[in-house]
């Protein structure tokens, strides 16, 4: 018997909750989840040329220790402007979004490009200042490698490029859920991607 086929999309900047959603609303359904801004950083970590490295992506190139610095998303963001490397990782996205089972897929152009169909639809945001607080503080914040200056100019030269690129740019999908996360908790977030997708499933159920 074929399994449900659900696809939950999940888009937004840098820093805006997107991972800790996604992992929560996979576990609370037991959907599979891909968290896509890993494929570009691997892309942008292994070094030589990008579009080859795109095409010969593999698993163990996910397991790098240095995945989720702040260069290695610099780097993802840099090679991810380019239309070769996207279109490169298109199909497995593709077919993960829509394996059995379920799926929930993170990054910036689910909605958009990969998943158009996808049954719930979320763009997840929060202000550049709080963005790039949590990933301040994520990095030891006084402690820590980088002022807090530092990180908020990297987020926002992220922003920048991942909005304005011509190939996919970020924005939400027309008929996304907006879930600004300035000034909600972790629980209060999570909610709210949960709600959408009970009511998602509920009106797939009754057609
Ligand atoms: O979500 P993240 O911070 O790990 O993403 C790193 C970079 O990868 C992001 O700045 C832009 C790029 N990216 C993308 O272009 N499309 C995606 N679906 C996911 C990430």
């Amino acid at each position: 018997m074929s399994e449900v086929v659900f696809t939950v999309a999940i888009d937004g900047p840098a820093a805006a909750g997107k991972g800790t959603i996604s992992r929560a609303v996979a576990e609370r359904f037991g959907f599979a989840h891909l968290d896509t801004g890993a494929l570009y950083r691997a892309v942008g970590v292994k070094g030589g040329d990008p579009i080859l490295a795109a095409q010969t992506l593999e698993a163990a190139d996910l397991q790098r220790g240095d995945l989720r610095s702040l260069e290695a998303g610099q780097a993802a963001s840099r090679v991810a402007a380019i239309p070769e490397v996207r279109a490169a990782l298109l199909e497995f996205q593709r077919r993960f979004a829509r394996r059995d089972g379920g799926a929930v897929l993170d990054g910036r152009d689910i909605g958009t490009v990969i998943c158009p169909a996808a049954e719930v639809k979320l763009y997840v945001t929060a202000s550049a200042g709080i963005r790039a607080r949590r990933r301040w503080l994520e990095l030891g914040g006084e402690a820590g490698p980088k002022p807090f200056e530092a990180v908020l100019a990297e987020v926002v030269e992220r922003d920048e490029r991942d909005m304005n690129r011509a190939d996919a740019p970020l924005k939400p999908a027309e008929d996304a859920l907006i879930i600004d996360t300035s000034d909600l908790s972790i629980e209060e977030a999570v909610a709210a991607a949960v709600a959408a997708v009970i009511a998602a499933r509920a009106a797939s159920q009754g057609e």
